[in-house]
């Protein structure tokens, strides 16, 4: 068979596109410039947008923490960090001695109002120095209990005040709430200060090119989408697993579990693309819109179902962590079997399943569609042919797989499953996909909220959660299982899906 041939899209082309909509000008300052998500993502990411032309063309960046530093410090513990985190560092190095002209570091104390004053009056002044106008995308990356502190001062120091000549727009981090309750106590404070327009929930999955193809891949081509529906799919698998176990974050883990970490944002964020309905327009109302009927319409478990709906399970040296408090019943890991009552998916379930310290790092959506109506090939009895089933694979080897039964050569009518590839990497070149902090970042800077998250949607997530939160402390709650580092799980895993006479896709 002749070999792909690679087509890398033409970025010059697509950057013109990006650069068209960006502002002239625009300074980002970023709150808890100090710590880990500032190092690792932010900065690498302004880095390669910077050294892509893709920032405004007058652009500075303020890191604000409370740790004594100077400029030159900063530029050096960032300098660093790009070079450790950024895989684009090494071709792009020329690029940082421009690059740390645009940075620059503010001590302040998140609790002073005078200190935000002083942030305020510098701004005015590089402002007014470098020929910019007002434009600020305000970055929260603190620990999650500052952020209405932050907030309420941005507000009475004025600065988070637009008009028609700049804008004021703020990024925030997750996680968004531990509940419904803090969610909309979070959301009703920030709306004190910023309109919902101004505000950008941060959730990296939709950054990732291969979610955002999940749109084109439904809604660009038309033989998937008449498929996409009850009639032929059988149920749906969402799997999410981490190869790492606690690290460093016991102090927030311990305390949130698997369910706040990754199922309340991510998984239900992938539920959600996948089921959407096309909306009329790719634009933040209509794909948002979309998004909220979904959410809407998935049937709450409630508490005295979890046994039955959700597995729960912790891996086996999870209560020897440092930090973790003693007999901790924090799962890490978890499985959630949910309906979406509409005309589309009704009775199709939706497995969903995360975990920590598991054997690989896999994120994919599987979709398994029905065994064919009738069979007129003799088989054993008792055999099926194994339906189609079309895997979406997010992360790592993004691309996707379509899995279809084909004659094996020869006599009789043996069959054989056999699959179709993508990958991104054999059609579009290697190190092609960007970051999705990069394209996140230049999408708010643009003010372009399709990827972020509104505030109907974050408490209808929380509003899917919450009860299985309560339902697992509660007497009806599923025994905690264990399972082993490295392995695919609980052995509940397999229970729990094979009572429903289904399997997992071999992932993990
Ligand atoms: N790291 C990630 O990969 C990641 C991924 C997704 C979401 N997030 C979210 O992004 C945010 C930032 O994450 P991060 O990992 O960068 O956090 P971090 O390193 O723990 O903290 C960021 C900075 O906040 C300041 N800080 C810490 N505790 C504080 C306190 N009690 N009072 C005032 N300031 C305090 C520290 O700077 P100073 O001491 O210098 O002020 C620290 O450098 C968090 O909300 C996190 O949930 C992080």
């Amino acid at each position: 068979m002749a070999k792909k041939t690679v087509v890398s899209p033409d970025t010059s082309q697509l950057n013109k596109d990006i650069i068209k909509k960006l502002p002239n000008s625009a300074t980002i300052v970023i709150f808890g410039a100090s710590g880990d998500l500032t190092e690792r993502k932010l900065l690498p990411s302004l880095f390669r947008l910077d050294s892509d032309g893709l920032l405004p063309e007058k652009c500075v960046i303020i890191g604000v923490a409370r740790t004594d530093m100077d400029n030159e410090t900063f530029r050096k513990k960032i300098m660093e960090s790009v070079g450790a985190y950024s895989r684009h560092y090494k071709d792009r190095c020329g690029n940082w001695s421009v690059f740390e002209k645009k940075l620059l570091y503010h001590k302040m104390d998140y609790d002073n109002l005078s200190d935000y004053k002083t942030l305020n009056k510098l701004l005015a002044d590089i402002h007014k120095k470098q020929g910019m106008n007002s434009n600020c995308l305000f970055y929260l990356s603190t620990p999650p209990m500052l952020y209405p502190g932050i907030v309420s001062k941005l507000g009475e120091a004025g600065m988070a005040q637009q008009s028609d000549e700049h804008w004021r727009r703020i990024i925030i981090e997750k996680p968004f709430g531990r509940d419904l309750a803090s969610a909309v106590d979070l959301n009703n404070h920030i709306h004190q200060v910023f309109n919902e327009s101004q505000v950008y929930r941060i959730d990296h999955y939709l950054g990732k090119e291969t979610v955002q193809n999940l749109f084109v891949f439904r809604f660009g081509n038309a033989i998937f989408e008449p498929l996409w529906n009850r009639n032929y799919i059988d149920h749906v698998q969402i799997t999410v697993s981490e190869e790492v176990s606690l690290g460093s974050r016991a102090g927030y883990y311990d305390t949130a579990g698997v369910l706040r970490d990754m199922f309340q944002n991510h998984l239900l964020q992938l539920l959600t693309l996948t089921a959407i309905e096309p909306p009329a327009e790719f634009n933040a109302t209509s794909l948002r819109d979309e998004k909220v009927k979904v959410l809407k319409a998935v049937r709450p478990i409630k508490p005295e179902e979890v046994a039955k709906q959700t597995v729960r399970a912790q891996y086996r040296t999870y209560r020897d962590e440092k930090g973790v408090a003693r007999g901790t019943e924090t799962a890490t890991f978890a499985i959630l079997k949910l309906f979406i009552d509409n005309w589309r998916w009704r009775n199709v379930p939706f497995y969903l399943r995360s975990g920590k310290a598991l054997n690989s790092k896999v994120t994919e959506i599987s979709i398994q569609f029905r065994h064919v109506p009738h069979l007129m090939f003799p088989l054993p009895p008792d055999e099926l042919l194994p339906p189609n089933k079309l895997v979406l694979r997010l992360q790592p080897n993004e691309g996707m797989r379509l899995g279809f039964e084909t004659k094996m050569p020869g006599a009789g009518m043996k069959t054989r499953t056999v699959s179709m590839d993508f990958l991104y990497e054999q059609d579009f070149g290697e190190n092609i996909l960007p970051d999705a902090y990069e394209r996140l970042l230049v999408d708010a800077l643009q003010g372009d909220a399709s990827l972020f998250t509104r505030s109907d949607e974050i408490e209808l997530a929380w509003k899917i959660t919450d009860p299985i939160l309560r339902g697992w402390e509660g007497e009806h709650a599923p025994p905690l299982a264990f399972y082993e580092l490295g392995t695919c799980g609980p052995s509940k895993a397999d229970e729990f899906i094979q009572a429903d006479g289904r399997k997992w896709n071999p992932c993990m």
